[in-house]
């Protein structure tokens, strides 16, 4: 299985880059996953679109290609990171890479927020892309005052509970994709 992962911040010690890589590893049996180079990804122009740049086709092919799509995103300022947005504008014109593309949303915050409002504005946009994302509650990780559950140095998870809950939502994303 492949899941295809896009994180909503560049920051270099990203606790939503870190938990990507996290979860590369700790479930490396369950499927393989691919992480997106959002960086490289250029402005959204629509006079671009039938003839995008590399990156974008890169990225695009990948989502294609992919059994699921994981979104991991901080949240900025109630909403979702502009450079999410805007990779999200691309996938979404000429070839319609999200539709029926079953998706997670999974997010970190140094706040209590957990990330969970840019969550519901995700969830509208990912509607407009018509992914098939499960109900709100049923499926998605919000992580809140990352700093306490996640070393920004090593990257390490160390909340137990964190790492216990995220098991339990995998396995349940699994079943998703597999139609169980
Ligand atoms: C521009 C900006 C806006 C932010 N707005 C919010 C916010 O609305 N809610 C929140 O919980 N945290 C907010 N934060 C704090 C982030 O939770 C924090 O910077 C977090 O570490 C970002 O994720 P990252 O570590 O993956 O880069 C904001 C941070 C930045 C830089």
């Amino acid at each position: 299985m492949n899941v295809f992962t896009i994180v909503g911040s560049l920051r270099e010690k990203s606790y939503n880059m870190h938990l990507a890589k996290a979860m590369q590893q700790r479930y490396s049996e369950k499927f393989s996953l691919d992480i997106a180079e959002l960086k490289d990804i250029p402005h959204y122009n629509q006079d671009d679109e039938h003839n995008p740049p590399e990156a974008v086709k890169t990225f695009k092919q990948h989502i294609k290609e992919a059994d699921a799509v994981f979104i991991i995103t901080p949240e900025y300022n109630w909403s979702i990171p502009g450079v999410l947005k805007n990779a999200l504008d691309w996938a979404s014109r000429v070839d319609k890479v999200f539709i029926d593309k079953k998706v997670m949303i999974l997010g970190a915050s140094i706040s209590n927020a957990g990330t969970l409002r840019a969550q519901l504005q995700l969830r509208q946009v990912l509607s407009a892309l018509r992914a098939n994302v499960l109900p709100p509650g049923a499926n998605e990780v919000t992580i809140t005052t990352a700093q306490t559950k996640i070393d920004e140095d090593t990257g390490e998870v160390t909340d137990q509970n964190t790492l216990e809950f995220l098991d339990q939502r995998i396995e349940s994303f699994i079943e998703f994709i597999e139609g169980k």
